[in-house]
């Protein structure tokens, strides 16, 4: 693209973004699907934006002097905010849902893992990048990244800063997104988020403080490699996840994560019991623990048919068997490196896919290592 025609395209949205020109006056884009494939050369690879919404399509609001509102911006008003992101792929934006991902769900879970596999058995992309709120990224990364079984790139990103604040941060993630998406050596690595630079692979990755760019952290494990306007660079091997199926029916069993802390008696554990949980996970003290009276209504729990999975609410470190809860006596499950999001979904899964078995379960937490 010309510098003119490039800078005739982003001087509406840097105006919007400055509050000079009033956000309806950008050009329109068609309804839900838009493609930047007239200015791009036919050579590039082809990436599918499947746009989910959160800060990165967010908007200054009058709540406050820093109060946005998630997903109000639409995709494709997004890549157009993003600066040379058209010469290194031929972009087609579809907006999936437009929402602050604290509403993430799983009906969306479904369409985005639906609409890749479709992507790519039908040759439509050569890779996906998917934006998306911070909040619940990691969940849906590690989602995606436990049905999904494809070779090509599958990358979320997306902003700690809506586009309308003082160094919004969503253009570049998103370039980089774009940029990590097409790279060849991209391939066969599983689902990775690209943020602030850096590339996490979706099993490690854990969004670790409120409000700083830097929050993605892959904790137990570091990160996967580095993004920067020259490079993208992997430092480990390429390495993909084992995978489960897409529940045919669209459906996850009800799982409920009870979070541990002093002074806990079981009531907690006994409502969810009541309420038809067929798993919990436990956020537990330290290295997964509970109290005796927290630990006798997971006996009662177990007693019921109900997969118990020991994780942890500290941000890093295993969750070990038998270590000072007895697993194997009281018949739970060590959720080893996974944060309690995380041990939900993959015991959601598994659930789903007719695994009830503490002991199988247990296997395939610990597949991922
Ligand atoms: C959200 O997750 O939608 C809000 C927070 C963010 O995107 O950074």
């Amino acid at each position: 693209m010309s510098t003119a025609r490039c800078v005739s395209r982003l001087l509406p949205l840097a105006l919007m973004a400055a509050g000079v020109l009033p956000v309806m006056s950008v050009p329109a884009f068609a309804a839900n699907t838009t493609t930047s494939a007239a200015v791009a050369p036919a050579t590039l690879p082809r990436v599918l934006v499947l746009a989910t919404g959160g800060t990165i399509s967010g908007r200054a609001s009058a709540r406050s002097a820093i109060g946005y509102d998630a997903g109000a911006v639409t995709g494709a008003e997004l890549i157009a905010g993003v600066p040379g992101v058209d010469r290194l792929a031929r972009l087609r934006v579809e907006q999936i849902a437009n929402i602050p991902s604290q509403n993430m769900n799983n009906a969306v879970w479904f369409r985005l893992a639906e609409r890749i596999r479709q992507a790519f058995a039908h040759n439509e992309a050569d890779a996906v990048v998917i934006t998306h709120g911070t909040d619940t990224m990691e969940e849906t990364a590690f989602f995606l990244d436990t049905v999904l079984d494809t070779p090509h790139p599958v990358v979320l990103t997306g902003a700690m800063r809506p586009g309308t604040a003082i160094s919004a941060d969503g253009p570049a993630n998103m370039y980089e997104a774009v940029k990590v998406a097409t790279a060849p050596q991209t391939a066969g690595r599983g689902v990775l988020v690209v943020m602030d630079d850096v590339i996490h692979a979706a099993r490690w990755v854990s969004k670790t403080h409120t409000t700083a760019l830097q929050t993605f952290l892959s904790r137990n494990a570091g990160p996967v490699g580095f993004v920067d306007p020259a490079s993208v660079r992997f430092v480990t091997p390429a390495q993909q996840s084992g995978h489960l199926g897409l529940p045919a029916d669209h459906k996850l069993p009800r799982v409920e994560i009870i979070y541990a802390h002093a002074d806990m008696d079981g009531r907690q554990i006994d409502d969810a019991i009541r309420a038809g949980a067929r798993g919990l996970v436990v956020a537990g003290m330290g290295d997964g623990n509970v109290s005796d009276d927290a630990l006798s209504a997971l006996d009662r729990a177990v007693r019921a048919g109900i997969v118990v999975v020991r994780s942890t609410r500290v941000g890093d470190g295993f969750v070990n068997r038998d270590v000072e809860v007895d697993d194997d006596q009281h018949g739970l499950v060590a959720s080893l490196d996974l944060n309690p999001a995380k041990a939900r979904i993959l015991l959601q899964l598994l659930l789903a896919d007719g695994t009830t078995a503490a002991a199988d379960i247990q296997r395939t937490f610990a597949a991922g290592h």
